[in-house]
């Protein structure tokens, strides 16, 4: 008799407890939606477009991990440098003033456009790219813009080495004056793709 409850407690204890973790699980499952679309301002008007598209820089000059880990990553403020050292404004821009100069008989002045001043900034520089002791070191915040739940496994790399393009998942990125997301991302567009390739269906290769 007293077993037999005890064992009775332990079985609805136990039953509970199951029904606690599955409602954590699907609630941890229903927390993402389909951001598709979505589009949203950054810090600095950093250009795919004029970058990746009209510089023709190559994406993985940038975003260096995609080849080597599950994150592609966001390119730190010293790999802008590699060119904004030079280049502190529009070429437009700095051939005006060289010609107002000119016309005024005087030394052109230097030329920093106030979105390009922000990676100065960024990383503690005046104008002159000089060390400024006064200004804070404070790394640019871009937003984030994919990103799936974290159930799901995702990794850049095994789709990089398979010869996946970055567009065909991130669409025409080169042509995005802003960065938005092109793709649902949702499951049906991993497992139609999966499905066409002869790639993985097993849930367990995408789910934790
Ligand atoms: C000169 C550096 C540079 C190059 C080249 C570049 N990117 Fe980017 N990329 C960035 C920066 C900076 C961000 C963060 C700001 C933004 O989202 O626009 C970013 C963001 C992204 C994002 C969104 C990240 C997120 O938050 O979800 C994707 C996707 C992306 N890049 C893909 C590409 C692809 C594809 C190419 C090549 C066609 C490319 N990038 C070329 C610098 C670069
Ligand atoms: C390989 C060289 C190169 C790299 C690397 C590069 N840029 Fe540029 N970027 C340029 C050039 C060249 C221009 C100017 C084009 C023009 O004359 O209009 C430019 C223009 C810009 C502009 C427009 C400036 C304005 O005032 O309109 C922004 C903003 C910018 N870059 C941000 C960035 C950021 C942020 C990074 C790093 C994530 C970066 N760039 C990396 C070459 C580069
Ligand atoms: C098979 C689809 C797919 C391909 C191909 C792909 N991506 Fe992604 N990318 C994603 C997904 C999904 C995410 C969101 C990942 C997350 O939430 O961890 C993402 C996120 C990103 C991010 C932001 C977060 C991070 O990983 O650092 C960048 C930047 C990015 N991708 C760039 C690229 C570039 C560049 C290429 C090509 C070299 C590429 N992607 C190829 C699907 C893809
Ligand atoms: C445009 C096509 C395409 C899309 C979209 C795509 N994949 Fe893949 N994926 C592949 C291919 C091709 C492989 C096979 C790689 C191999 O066999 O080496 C693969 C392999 C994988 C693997 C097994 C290798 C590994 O990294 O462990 C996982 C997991 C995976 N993909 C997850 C995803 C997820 C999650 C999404 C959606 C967010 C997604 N994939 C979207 C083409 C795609
Ligand atoms: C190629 C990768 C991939 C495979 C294979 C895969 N899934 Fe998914 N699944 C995802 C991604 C990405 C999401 C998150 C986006 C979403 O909710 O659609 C997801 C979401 C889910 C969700 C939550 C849906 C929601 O509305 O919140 C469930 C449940 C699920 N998967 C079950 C499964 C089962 C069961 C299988 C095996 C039959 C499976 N998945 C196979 C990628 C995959």
């Amino acid at each position: 008799m007293y077993r037999t409850r005890v064992g009775t407690i332990t079985l609805l204890v136990g039953l509970a407890l199951a029904l606690v973790s599955l409602a954590t699980r699907l609630s941890a499952l229903r927390v993402p939606g389909n951001h598709q679309g979505y589009s949203p301002t950054q810090p600095i008007a950093y250009s795919h477009r004029l970058h990746a598209g009209e510089l023709g820089i190559d994406c993985r000059y940038c975003h260096v991990g995609a080849e080597q880990s599950p994150h592609a990553g966001i390119p730190p403020a010293g790999i802008c440098m590699n060119c904004h050292t030079s280049v502190s404004a529009p070429r437009a821009d700095v051939l005006a003033e060289a010609k107002k100069a000119e016309a005024a008989n005087r030394k052109p002045e230097l030329v920093v456009s106030p979105e390009i001043r922000k990676i100065y900034r960024a990383l503690g520089l005046n104008d002159k790219r000089e060390r400024d002791p006064k200004l804070e070191r404070d790394p640019i915040a871009w937003m984030q813009v994919h990103k799936v739940p974290d159930f799901v496994r995702f990794d850049h790399r095994s789709h990089i080495t398979a010869s996946v393009a970055c567009q065909d998942c991130h669409g025409p990125v080169e042509t995005m004056e802003r960065m938005r997301q092109h793709s649902t991302l949702l499951m049906g567009s991993c497992v139609d793709c999966h499905r066409k390739k002869k790639a993985t269906l097993d849930c367990g290769a995408c789910h934790q």
